[in-house]
């Protein structure tokens, strides 16, 4: 079933492997004696666990053949779970601040994304992701240093540590972004409370939330998310990695597709949580006895969250739906294509 994956971090697809060639290459020191006991590390007891480790492994990214390549490794790994589109996410301030210049960094990973159609028949499009831990005069900064590169970009989002740290001082920038014809995201109420999804809303105005799982906690909200038909792009195997839910049977996604949610599946930082989008499609797929129609539902959906032309969309969701599932379909696929989402305020 071809998918769209609209929730990964290209720097959450650093395998141990290449993080130590890379380290090789660029001779620098990890703090790891090897692939092995990096990977025994990836036990975390919540998302900071996780964070310090992938931004320590940032180090070995220093040039643009470096980002290239990491670029085009996931890529390939993507292609073969079946993703046809990928709207990737970039820590492109993370790099800055180690000394990596926005040329460098934007120039290895654009090189690999505009090939990627003809490389891997994926499309592919940016999405500039600011960490919110830290200040949002940062975020500027960096902002306009990637669009004095002349890269294209399709969007910002916003991520990193989510309690403590509120979305509202970056709505200046978000508000710039729009202006700038960028499509907005952010990550919101993956360890966060469910006000943490209504503030990325209320100050952000976001198109999609990335995670959103504790959304669940208030029926309100949900409610607004399944009027206005805002997705959530939901990453399992990660939640599970990250304790954001104590087990897979624990996960929400069931009960998110039941309340009519527009809900995906992606994999978040797939190299550090134990797998890609078809790892996460499987598992849950197994976890909840999902059916077809349901497992169709999640691909049509993907689409329809997409930042895709209506025109390729309409294209890929009639691909769907005149597959081997063609009539059991859910009804978010149905009257859907090409539909714009309600941006009211909230
Ligand atoms: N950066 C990379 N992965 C992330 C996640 N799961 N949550 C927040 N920030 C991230
Ligand atoms: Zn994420």
């Amino acid at each position: 079933m071809p998918y769209a994956e609209l929730h990964l971090h290209l720097e959450g697809t650093l395998e141990p492997e290449l993080a130590f060639q890379l380290a090789e290459r660029n001779r620098v020191t990890l703090p790891w004696r090897d692939a092995d006991d990096l990977r025994s590390r990836y036990d975390y007891g919540c998302l900071q666990d996780f964070l310090d480790i992938y931004y320590a492994n940032m180090e070995v990214l220093r040039t643009a053949e470096d980002f290239a390549d990491l670029t085009n490794a996931y890529l390939a790994r993507a292609a073969r779970a079946g993703v046809v589109r990928a709207e990737v996410f970039l820590d492109l301030q993370a790099h800055l601040a180690r000394g990596i210049p926005a040329e460098t960094v934007l120039g290895g990973v654009s090189e690999a994304l505009r090939a990627s159609e003809a490389t891997h028949g994926v499309s592919s499009g940016l999405i500039i992701t600011f960490l919110r831990h830290l200040p949002a005069d940062d975020a500027e900064h960096a902002y306009d240093q990637a669009l004095a590169t002349g890269v294209e970009l399709l969007g910002i989002g916003l991520c990193s540590s989510e309690v403590g740290f509120p979305a509202a001082p970056f709505a200046p920038l978000w508000e710039r972004a729009r202006a700038d014809g960028l499509h907005t995201v952010a990550h919101a109420g993956e360890e966060g409370d469910a006000s943490y999804v209504w503030d990325a809303l209320r100050h952000l105005k976001v198109e999609r939330i990335d995670h959103g799982i504790r959304a669940m906690e208030d029926p309100t909200l949900v409610a607004h998310l399944r009027d206005h038909r805002i997705p959530l792009t939901v990453c399992p195997l990660s939640n599970v990695r990250l304790k954001a839910v104590p087990d897979l049977a624990a996960h929400p996604l069931p009960a998110m597709l039941d309340a009519g949610l527009m809900v995906t599946v992606n994999s978040d930082d797939p190299a550090y949580f134990g797998g890609y989008l078809d790892d996460n499609i499987a598992a849950v797929r197994r976890q909840f006895d999902l059916t077809d129609a349901q497992l169709a539902t999640l691909a049509a959906n993907s689409f329809e969250a997409s930042f895709l032309p209506p025109a390729e969309k309409a294209r890929l969701l009639a691909e769907i739906s005149s597959g081997p599932t063609a009539g059991r379909l859910g009804g978010d696929i149905n009257g859907s294509a090409g539909s714009s989402r309600d941006s009211s305020p909230v």
